[in-house]
């Protein structure tokens, strides 16, 4: 058994890398594909339920996927600084990536509007963060410009290499079923990742890998749902502020992916998003930060369309200690502090 190298290393043939690319891997990627039998009972009809928890990747998100290969084609083409626009998850990785490869990270961001765990990722990883009053499409603005002004090189999606190594999260997939899912469930705030995995999995099947491709099922949150209402939202709001987005960069091509795969375009409420949070972690142990819960609130909210005997995968796109703030303020156990230091007290709390 080889031990796993990172991404690019396992899918060089798919990825834009010579062999002179300086790789820089936190040796990301071969995420667990995990059964949950708790979705798959509540839908039925023999549908077999798997989650992609790509919160395990090394700074907690599928960000690191990008990551990887837009900082290493960066370092190779010399950059000395790289600069994003972000919701939390990409200035975490930017800055962890950016710094193991010896550049300097700058991340703009929307004040007041980044979970703990995220921001306080990237300030102990050195990035030099500039928060913003604005929102997320504000701030992506304000970066693109910067890059095109300055000697900076911009690590949003936008960057295509971003999307190149996203896409080794469908490679992962077909690799483990041995064929694409029926269908893949995938939050949308950008509208990177969903662009990602189309490419992927069509970029798998010309090569053989599987002989069908999965519907792309897209879930934006009720308040940030620009993609579902074919407008772009002024002022988007959700607790799900990963995607706490109003106009998304890759909006035509989440749109292609979505026509060509006969997919479909959702909007999930934030009571929704909570309750598929609640579940993954309560019921399956499974813990990932609200945005990525939005992908399961979407899969329960479509149940009834699922073809009887399909296989579904559901992206959970970042780790939940992300956004400890929101797990506090909404996890169903109970917690009794104070309590006397005896036996027979604490058996007492316990309900003995
Ligand atoms: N889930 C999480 C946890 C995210 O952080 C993001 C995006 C998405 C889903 C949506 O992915 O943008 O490719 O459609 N986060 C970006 C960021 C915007 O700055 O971290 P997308």
């Amino acid at each position: 058994c080889q031990p796993w190298p990172g991404l690019i290393e396992a899918y060089r043939e798919y990825l834009p890398v010579s062999t002179t690319t300086p790789i820089v891997t936190l040796l990301e990627g071969n995420t667990p594909l995990i059964p949950s039998f708790t979705l798959a009972e509540r839908i039925g009809r023999q549908v077999s339920v798997y989650i992609k928890y790509d919160g395990l990747n090394p700074t907690g998100s599928f960000k690191d996927r990008g990551m990887t290969m837009a900082i290493s084609k960066a370092k190779e083409e010399g950059a000395k600084a790289v600069i994003c626009a972000s919701t939390g998850n990409t200035s975490a990785a930017a800055a962890a990536y950016a710094r193991r490869g010896g550049m300097r990270p700058f991340v703009v961001i929307p004040d007041g509007y980044v979970a703990l765990g995220k921001l306080a990722q990237a300030l102990l990883y050195g990035a030099e963060v500039i928060a913003i009053r604005g929102n997320f499409d504000q701030a992506l603005g304000v970066v693109r410009q910067m890059a095109d002004n300055y000697p900076i090189t911009l690590v949003n999606s936008l960057n295509p290499y971003r999307l190149e190594g996203q896409k080794t999260g469908a490679f992962e997939v077909v690799d483990v079923l041995g064929n694409a899912p029926d269908w893949l469930c995938i939050p949308m705030g950008n509208a990177g990742n969903i662009t990602a995995y189309w490419m992927g999995f069509c970029q798998y099947f010309q090569a053989g890998k599987c002989d069908r491709l999965p519907k792309m099922m897209g879930f934006q949150a009720a308040g940030a749902a620009p993609l579902v209402n074919g407008q772009p939202v002024t002022k988007p709001e959700t607790i799900a502020t990963a995607i706490r987005i109003g106009n998304p960069a890759s909006w035509g091509k989440a749109v292609a992916a979505k026509d060509a795969s006969q997919g479909s375009f959702h909007a999930v409420t934030d009571a929704e998003i909570l309750n598929a949070y609640q579940i993954l972690a309560s019921e399956e142990g499974i813990f990932c930060e609200p945005a990525s819960a939005s992908s399961v609130a979407g899969l329960l909210k479509m149940k009834d369309e699922i073809p009887t005997g399909a296989t579904v995968v559901c992206i959970l796109t970042g780790h939940g200690l992300k956004d400890p703030e929101m797990a506090m303020k909404h996890g169903n156990s109970q917690f009794q502090k104070g309590v006397e230091m005896k036996v027979e007290v604490v058996a007492k709390a316990m309900g003995f």
